[in-house]
């Protein structure tokens, strides 16, 4: 038996991952095997309950889970908090690095049935089909930061080891061999001397993997390229500062911010998220999209050995997209609730299976 952490969080976190349990209690029942859930508190919800946005019994509950299902963290009440324990952020930030979930992959892919949605001419983004591998646990997110005693000035160290690069990349090359064999890294090779060690890194690994083509782009050319060029992307293994905007960038344009899973692999054990934010002006209007976060729980459901439930999960998800069973953000017209779409895709994980056995 595999045992889940559900971290719900704040805002429409809730909402969203009680629809990806229903589908992942129904893939559990359809294809034969057992989960059980377990709950515990991150984010604002933490710092109201808890006084702290990632509890001690949060870390040891996920310290012994074989997987993390997290909804949304953050609230507008504590946005301009200084207090690192009164900000919800830091609870997410908290747990990729006590769980040393060093890599976050957020893959990109089309949906025809979406597409019009997309802010891109549709002709650019056919055949868009892409994965960010985002170093998550380094960098200057967590190197020294502080301020000048006269507080005039402020800093953020970024550093990079060559194991903490090469960590990420053995993945990134992974993906790349299942995938077309193409990678790209991101960086700032011109500028930057932690850029110049990845070069090095990356390069000096591609001996390993001989079949895979490496190629390069600076950072700044790489964002330009999502929106003229997408499809000419495969697998792109980046920093994590640079991976943060280069994917949250490519998360637009699909055509909705509520279709995109993540994936944050660590040590022990991975994380699943969706993309997206807390939204909390939905929250509690049962109206949020939860297919990110039920494709979330697709991918963990494939990590943790399950990849033909994992399976019909996402081919639930292209029915319910091909019937418009879908929430405002994808049909305004005729808008389906959190939990119709919840209900309709736990449906279709059942029906996969009896259609096989008939
Ligand atoms: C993300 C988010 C986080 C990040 C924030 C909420 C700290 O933007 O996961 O993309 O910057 O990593
Ligand atoms: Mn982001």
């Amino acid at each position: 038996m595999k045992n889940i952490l559900v971290l719900p969080g704040d805002g429409i976190g809730p909402e969203i991952t009680v629809e990806a349990v229903k589908v992942m209690k129904a893939a559990a029942e359809a294809y034969g095997f057992k989960l059980s859930f377990d709950y515990a508190r991150i984010g604002a919800d933490a710092i109201i309950k808890d006084g702290n946005p990632l509890p001690e019994q949060t870390v040891e509950k996920a310290d012994k889970a074989d997987a993390i299902l997290l909804g949304a963290v953050g609230l507008p009440q504590f946005d301009g908090e200084k207090d690192p324990n009164r900000r919800p952020e830091m609870g997410l930030l908290g747990i990729r690095k006590k769980m040393q979930l060093y890599c976050n992959i957020r893959p990109i892919r089309i949906y025809d049935t979406i597409k019009h949605l997309s802010p891109l001419k549709e002709e650019i983004i056919n055949g868009t089909n892409f994965v960010i591998f985002r170093e998550l646990t380094g960098g200057i997110y967590f190197g020294e930061k502080g301020r000048s005693e006269d507080g005039q000035t402020a800093y953020d160290d970024c550093s990079y080891s060559v194991h903490e690069i090469q960590r990420i990349a053995k993945l990134a090359y992974e993906e790349a061999m299942r995938r077309d064999k193409k990678l790209l890294l991101a960086d700032k090779a011109n500028v930057l001397e932690t850029s110049r060690l990845w070069r090095e890194t990356v390069t000096a690994m591609n001996k390993e993997y001989p079949e895979v083509t490496l190629e390069y782009q600076y950072i700044d050319n790489a964002a330009m390229q999502v929106v003229m060029r997408p499809s000419q992307f495969s697998v792109i293994v980046t920093e994590n500062m640079f991976g943060d905007i280069l994917s949250d960038e490519a998360s637009v344009i699909i055509g909705s911010l509520g279709m995109l899973p993540s994936a944050s692999y660590g040590i022990k054990t991975a994380l699943f998220e969706p993309s997206h934010g807390s939204y909390p002006q939905a929250m509690g209007k049962n109206s949020a999209n939860p297919m990110a976060t039920i494709l979330s729980a697709a991918m963990l459901l494939q990590y943790i050995g399950y990849e033909q439930a994992a399976k019909a999960i996402e081919a639930a998800i292209d029915v319910a997209l091909t019937q418009k069973i879908c929430t405002i953000d994808i049909n305004p017209a005729h808008p389906a609730s959190t939990s119709a779409v919840g209900d309709f895709i736990a449906q279709q994980v059942y029906a996969s299976v009896s259609v096989k056995v008939n």
